[in-house]
């Protein structure tokens, strides 16, 4: 006979919630003494439906905790001059305290060019090249990236102390892998970063304490291929040809592996959206 354990479900909405409830009442607080609210503004180019639905969740969801909040909405072929207009008039605005130009953008405009347009005191995704090279210095940034460092909290609220242990994340994006890596450094874990050119991947993911699966392959990486007691952290958030949402994780074969595994939906993602707000709050009190 052998004894099999079923791994954690770490929670992303059960953390996310309480996190806001935290926020919610220090904005009711500022409402109460006739304080200015903080103003979150999400740009949206284009109209792709799945950063329809993810803008459209981070203003409800502020407004759910009394923030104010607006999406500024552009046609797909808006030129990079009006998008640059538009952000440079926001960060003039006293009003507003946070802004986030929801990525993926369409090809004809210049990402790293949109991101820098951005004053690094309101760049509430921690993008620009001022946030992302004090993260890198370890200095403080005005804000951190949004999934990275939901990822840490919810390791922080399960109490999952990662000094001294392998991180092994796969994926090397700018908003996710890359700044995943220097908050896992900074808190004292050794970390590997694989990507989609990386030989003998499985030697990597065997050696992985953190697992960090961020690449969008739909239930790509199985239990087989974990070390035993792992924790996975997956950020994949992919939709299969029949509707349903699953991770960049098999997560039925991880859960008699893995010691803590966050499922999807209802892991990383309320985490994100959540540490956005976080921010938002971060931002106003900084300016
Ligand atoms: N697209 C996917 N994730 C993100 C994010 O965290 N911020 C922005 N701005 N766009 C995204």
């Amino acid at each position: 006979m052998t004894l099999s354990s079923t791994a954690l479900r770490l929670d992303g909405k059960i953390c996310a919630d309480a996190l806001l409830e935290t926020l919610k009442s220090t904005v009711t607080d500022l409402a109460q003494n006739g304080k200015r609210l903080p103003k979150l503004v999400v740009i949206q180019v284009g109209a792709d439906p799945a950063s329809s639905v993810y803008v459209k969740k981070k203003k409800q969801t502020a407004e759910a905790i009394g923030m104010k909040s607006e999406i500024i909405s552009f046609a797909d072929g808006v030129p990079q001059s009006a998008l640059l207009s538009a952000i440079e008039a926001l960060n003039e605005y006293e009003g507003v305290d946070g802004i986030l130009v929801q990525l993926p953008l369409p090809k004809h405009l210049d990402e790293s060019a949109v991101l820098e347009a951005i004053s690094p005191s309101k760049d509430v995704d921690g993008f620009h090249p001022f946030n992302v090279g004090r993260l890198g210095a370890g200095l403080s940034p005005y804000a951190l990236p949004c999934t990275p460092a939901g990822m840490m909290s919810l390791l922080d609220f399960y109490k999952i102390d990662v000094a001294g242990l392998h991180a092994v994340i796969v994926g090397r994006s700018n908003i996710v892998g890359k700044p995943m890596a220097q908050l896992l450094l900074k808190a004292h874990a050794t970390v590997t970063i694989c990507h989609s050119r990386t030989k003998n991947i499985d030697d990597y993911l065997k050696q992985a304490d953190i697992l960090v699966l961020a690449v969008g392959m739909p239930q790509a990486f199985k239990g087989e291929q974990l070390k035993k007691g792992a924790v996975v952290l997956d950020v994949g958030i992919n939709r299969l040809p029949n509707g349903k949402l699953v991770g960049d994780a098999d997560y039925a074969s991880m859960l008699d592996v893995a010691s803590a595994v966050t499922p999807v939906p209802g892991g990383v993602g309320p985490m994100t959206i959540a540490t956005l707000l976080q921010n938002t709050l971060k931002l106003y009190y900084q300016h």
